[in-house]
């Protein structure tokens, strides 16, 4: 046995929170025009409640064009019509709070829209103003200026520099219509710490960052020749074996334009205001989590010590693929590195920006291809992908420290992996000349009821994406109550995990089992037994203890005493 991580002796909320992403645009739609919004999340968050989770992380429902399905923000104070209006974000927020779930909204830094009204008037200012310098204008290279002025890549594919009707280009590490913040500026600095006091007066209880470690970038904007990919899940035999390591420090493999050590001041002083807000004598009760795809492990603590953010995400575990091995050494490396900096460690295995994990965990390699499957490429394998999927989060769901959910995982949904082209929208497929097909197969609207219009989706039968007609099985009210489902897998395990405290426990790994099996043990810091969790990521079926007493498992078990392949199981220790 090999202990791996004390169990934690706290109660601040964050430390073990199984926390719910609502993706605004496709949980549920209130009005009926297709689009869900803020009323619809409201009248579903009963569901929420039900399942078990502790909060809700909401993707932006800000002012936007929506040509980043609202991660471009024309206005940070307001909600975006197709969502509702700020009564409507007063009552969500307080719907939830009644319901005893913590809610977490988006916030997006990095850049605005280009509909944003600073980027307007920065255009109409011209070189040279103080109204450029709140985002990155330069002159181009060349005799006239006609080359972007670094090579930077966007994220979404194409260069990250546009060029304007006077000759001067802006940084956009995303879309065009998302130009980079300069975060150089005091004025940018001052006005997102007045954004957080907006909606921490308006009740919220945390802010997820968009691109946390995307803020500053390196002094002079040096040429770099790595590839730019989200996830964290950049691929070294991409990158050109040849270039100078120009922009590239000892510590940091992400480029001049992601992880410079200047984003760690503003997120202390983020937390200051964080802090202003805890009722007398408490501390840390509102929540910062970075999305930063930043590796090593190590470095990523970084953003989640003492005195910065609260919790960080763990693209390393997403990212981990279907080996019992990889997985106890992300694990392993997770709790050691976090715990040394006193963070809890978070577990993810789905959003909004990658390929659902049972999808994934159905390809013939299982748990690649994070950036969307087209109709004409390798199919998932549906029936094996769930059951993998099934135990991956049975799993996840015992580890110590807090964990995610996507929407519709809970319904075991896979990805839409047969949506015509002519429908996408994000804008990844376009700007990579349709090579990617990119995320809107994760996006697709969330069926509720078998029986009605657009699965009960809404009350026009009206969907933004198309869902599949497959999905009648998947909607919630076919699994509601019905033992083996996938959503009782999940309520059942969310009120154990609860039960147990599994989020607070300590872990340590058990030895004796195949190499395919990831062993631990999950116990309670007053010293009980706690909970004996086996995965078999195996071809093989594999014994189980004698006597085992198993409080939950991701499939049935055959009832000869045996762990089949691909499940997991969780046993009282
Ligand atoms: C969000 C994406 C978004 C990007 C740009 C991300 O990391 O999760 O959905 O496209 O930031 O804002």
């Amino acid at each position: 046995m090999t202990l791996t991580h004390e169990p934690f002796g706290t109660t601040e909320w964050w430390r073990t929170a199984v926390i719910y992403q609502v993706y605004p645009r496709s949980f549920a739609d209130g009005n009926g025009d297709g689009i869900g919004d803020l009323p619809g999340i409201t009248a579903r968050l009963d569901h929420l409640a039900a399942l078990g989770v502790d909060a809700v992380w909401l993707s932006p429902f800000y002012r936007s064009p929506q040509k980043d399905a609202g991660y471009d923000v024309a206005d940070y104070r307001d909600i975006d019509p197709l969502f509702g209006t700020l009564a409507d974000a007063d009552a969500m927020i307080a719907r939830a709070h009644d319901l005893g779930l913590r809610v977490i909204v988006d916030l997006v830094p990095n850049h605005t829209s280009s509909e944003h009204e600073w980027f307007r008037a920065a255009l109409a200012a011209g070189p040279g103003s103080p109204e450029r310098d709140r985002y990155l204008f330069r002159d181009g290279q060349g005799a006239g200026g006609e080359l972007p002025p670094n090579n930077w890549q966007s994220v979404f594919g194409g260069p990250a520099w546009t060029r304007i009707d006077d000759g001067q280009w802006y940084l956009h590490l995303f879309d065009s219509s998302q130009p980079d913040l300069d975060w150089t500026n005091p004025q940018v600095r001052a006005e997102f710490e007045d954004v957080l006091r907006f909606w921490l007066r308006r009740g919220v209880d945390g802010f997820r960052v968009d691109v946390a470690h995307g803020l500053v970038k390196a002094e002079g904007l040096p040429d770099w020749h790595g590839t730019v990919e989200m996830a964290g899940s950049t691929d070294p035999s991409t990158t050109d074996p040849g270039a100078p390591e120009d922009g590239q420090t000892e510590a940091s493999t992400n480029g001049p334009m992601f992880d410079q050590d200047g984003v760690h001041e503003i997120y202390r002083s983020w937390r200051a205001v964080l802090d202003e807000f805890d009722p007398p004598g408490e501390r840390h009760t509102r929540a910062l989590v970075a999305e930063a795809w930043v590796e090593p492990l190590s470095r990523l603590a970084r953003y989640v010590r003492d005195d910065e953010m609260q919790q960080a995400f763990n693209f390393s575990f997403l990212t981990t693929l279907w080996d019992a091995a990889a997985y106890r050494a992300t694990i392993t490396e997770s709790l050691r590195t976090l715990d040394a900096v006193g963070a809890p460690a978070t577990w993810v295995l789905s959003n909004h920006d990658v390929v659902r994990h049972p999808s994934r965990l159905g390809l013939p390699v299982p748990g690649t291809k994070t950036n969307g499957i087209f109709a004409h490429e390798t199919q998932p394998d549906e029936a094996l992908g769930l059951r993998r999927g099934r135990a991956a989060t049975l799993f996840m769901l015992a580890l110590p420290g807090s964990a995610y959910l996507y929407q519709g995982e809970e319904l075991g949904l896979p990805e839409h992996t047969a949506l015509p082209d002519d429908v996408r929208e994000d804008p990844a497929y376009f700007r990579t000349g349709h090579a990617e097909a990119g995320r809107d197969g994760c996006r697709v609207p969330l069926p509720w009821a078998a029986g009605e219009p657009a699965f009960g989706f809404s009350p026009t039968g009206r969907t933004w994406l198309p869902q599949p007609t497959s999905w009648a099985p998947y909607a919630a009210d076919a699994q509601a109550g019905v033992p083996g489902s996938t959503l009782e897998l999940y309520r059942s395990a969310l009120a154990l995990r609860r039960e147990h405290a599994l989020g607070a426990g300590g872990l340590e790994w058990v030895a004796g089992y195949s190499d395919d099996v990831v062993a631990f043990r999950v116990f309670p810091a007053d010293g009980g037994a706690g909970v004996l969790v086996l995965a078999n990521l195996g071809t093989t079926a594999v014994p189980l203890p004698e006597g085992a007493d198993a409080l939950l498992a991701s499939t049935d078990l055959p009832g000869d005493e045996t762990l089949p392949a691909d499940v997991t199981v969780w046993l009282r220790a």
